[in-house]
C-alpha cells in the first residue's frame, strides 16, 4: 500500500479513536467547557469559569469538528445542541457580565471562530453570524491606526504591545469580510501581518513573542519573552501560531510574502522540534534543565503545516506534510492518552513555560483533531479557522 494511503488510513483509525474518548468526555461533562487536566499536579480537571477566558471556544469547537465528521446522526445532533448551548454561554463575555467588553482581549478570534462562525457556516444559525461579527468589530476596534497594530490585552501601560498569537485572530476579520463584503475587516488584518512579519519574525525564521511598539509612531522599541523562557528566546507555541497565522493571512489575501513566511518559520520550527524527537519543548532556547514539552505547539504546527502543504507546488509539499506527518505521530506515541481516566487526550501541553507545568491542555486535543481531519477529510475546515471561507 502506497504511504499516503497508509497515513489517511492511520489519520481516519486516531480520528475515530478521538471521536470515541471525547464523545465520552462530553456525556460526563455535560456543558462544562474543558480546559485543562493537571494530572501531574493537583489532580484537579478544570473547566472554564470566567466568560471573557481565550480558551472558551476550543471545546465548542472540537464539538463541531466531531459534528462535522462522525457518521453517526445521533451523535451529529447531540453535538449540535450541547456546542450550540456552549456559544450562548459566551454571550455573557460579549453582553452580559460587569467585566463586559472590559474583559474581553485580542483572542476573540479564538473564542469565537470555533464557536459561532463554525456554528453559522456549518447550520446557517443567523444569531450565530451575529455574535462573530460583534465579535470582528470588537476586534478591528483594537486597531491603532497611527502605530499600525491590533493592541493585545487591556491595560494603558499596555496599550503599544502587540502580540504574535493575535496573527490567530485575523481569520474572524477575513471571515467578517468575506460575509459582510466590507474590505475594511480584512485590510486591518492584512496591515496587522505585515507589520507583524516586519517586526517579530526573526531572519532564521524565530518568533518574538511580544513586541512593544510606540502607539504614535509604530516603531519596535522592546521585546518581551511572553510565555516563553525570556527576552530573545522563541516559544513554540508561538512559532507555531506564526506558521498557521501567516497562513491564514496567505489565504486571505493572496500575498506570496505570507507563504514564505510561514515556510520559513515552519523550517525552523521542523529543525528544532526534530532535536527532541518531534515533541517541541516549550521554549526552543531555554536551558537543558528542566525539561518540559508543549504538545500543543506540535499539534498547531502540524495542522498549520498541513494548510501550507496543500498552498504550495507539488515538488514542495512532501516537506511539510511528512513534517507534520512526524510530529502527529510523535505526539501520538509520546503524549495521546486514549484511557478513561482522563477527559483530554494530549497530555504534556504547557500553558507558559514560567508555571513548570505539563498539562493536558483543550487546545492540544482541538488542533490535532483538525489536523488529522485534514489528513483524512473527516471534519476538514468545520471549524472554518484556517479562514478560507471553504
Ligand atoms: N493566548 C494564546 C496562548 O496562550 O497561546
Amino acid at each position: 500500500m502506497a504511504d499516503a494511503e497508509m497515513n489517511r488510513i492511520w489519520a481516519a483509525e486516531t480520528w475515530k479513536r478521538m471521536e470515541e474518548k471525547l464523545h465520552r468526555s462530553l456525556l460526563k461533562n455535560g456543558d462544562k467547557i474543558l480546559y485543562t487536566i493537571d494530572k501531574n499536579g493537583d489532580g484537579e480537571d478544570r473547566y472554564t469559569e470566567r466568560p471573557s477566558c481565550w480558551i472558551n471556544g476550543f471545546w465548542p469547537g472540537i464539538l463541531w469538528q466531531l459534528y462535522q465528521g462522525t457518521g453517526d446522526g445521533g451523535r451529529k445532533a447531540l453535538y449540535a445542541e450541547h456546542a450550540k448551548r456552549m456559544e450562548k454561554m459566551l454571550d455573557k463575555a460579549l453582553f452580559e457580565t460587569e467585566e463586559g467588553f472590559e474583559g474581553l482581549h485580542h483572542d476573540v478570534g479564538f473564542m469565537w471562530v470555533p464557536t459561532s462562525a463554525a456554528s453559522y457556516r456549518l447550520t446557517k444559525d443567523p444569531a450565530s453570524r451575529r455574535r462573530a461579527l460583534v465579535a470582528a468589530n470588537y476586534l478591528a476596534s483594537r486597531w491603532n491606526p497611527d502605530g499600525g497594530f491590533l493592541t493585545a490585552w487591556n491595560s494603558k501601560e499596555k496599550e503599544g504591545w502587540s502580540i504574535i498569537d493575535t496573527m490567530m485572530n485575523l481569520s474572524l476579520l477575513y471571515w467578517a469580510s468575506e460575509e459582510t463584503g466590507y474590505e475594511r475587516f480584512a485590510r486591518i488584518a492584512d496591515l496587522h501581518a505585515e507589520k507583524t512579519m516586519n517586526n517579530a519574525v526573526r531572519p532564521d525564521g524565530s518568533v518574538i513573542h511580544i513586541l512593544h511598539y510606540d502607539v504614535r509612531t509604530g516603531e519596535a522599541l522592546e521585546s518581551f519573552g511572553g510565555q516563553g523562557y525570556g527576552v530573545g528566546s522563541s516559544w513554540s507555541r508561538g512559532q507555531a501560531w506564526a506558521i498557521y497565522g501567516f497562513m491564514v493571512s496567505y489565504l486571505g489575501t493572496g500575498r506570496q510574502e505570507y507563504l514564505d513566511t510561514a515556510k520559513r518559520v515552519a523550517h525552523y520550527f521542523l529543525a528544532n522540534a526534530a532535536q527532541s524527537g518531534y515533541v517541541p519543548h516549550v521554549d526552543f532556547r531555554s536551558p537543558e534543565e528542566p525539561v518540559l514539552y508543549d504538545s500543543t505547539a506540535g499539534a498547531i504546527a502540524a495542522s498549520g503545516m498541513l494548510m501550507l502543504a496543500e498552498a504550495v507546488p507539488e515538488l514542495e509539499k512532501g516537506l511539510y506534510r511528512n513534517g507534520a506527518l512526524l510530529m502527529l505521530k510523535a505526539l501520538e506515541k509520546e503524549c495521546c492518552d486514549f484511557s478513561e481516566d482522563t477527559d483530554l487526550i494530549l497530555s504534556k501541553g504547557a500553558e507558559a513555560y514560567r508555571y513548570r507545568a505539563q498539562k493536558y491542555i483543550v487546545y492540544g486535543d482541538y488542533y490535532y483533531l483538525e489536523a488529522l481531519g485534514r489528513l483524512c477529510g473527516r471534519g476538514i475546515f468545520s471549524t472554518g479557522s484556517d479562514g478560507s471561507g471553504r
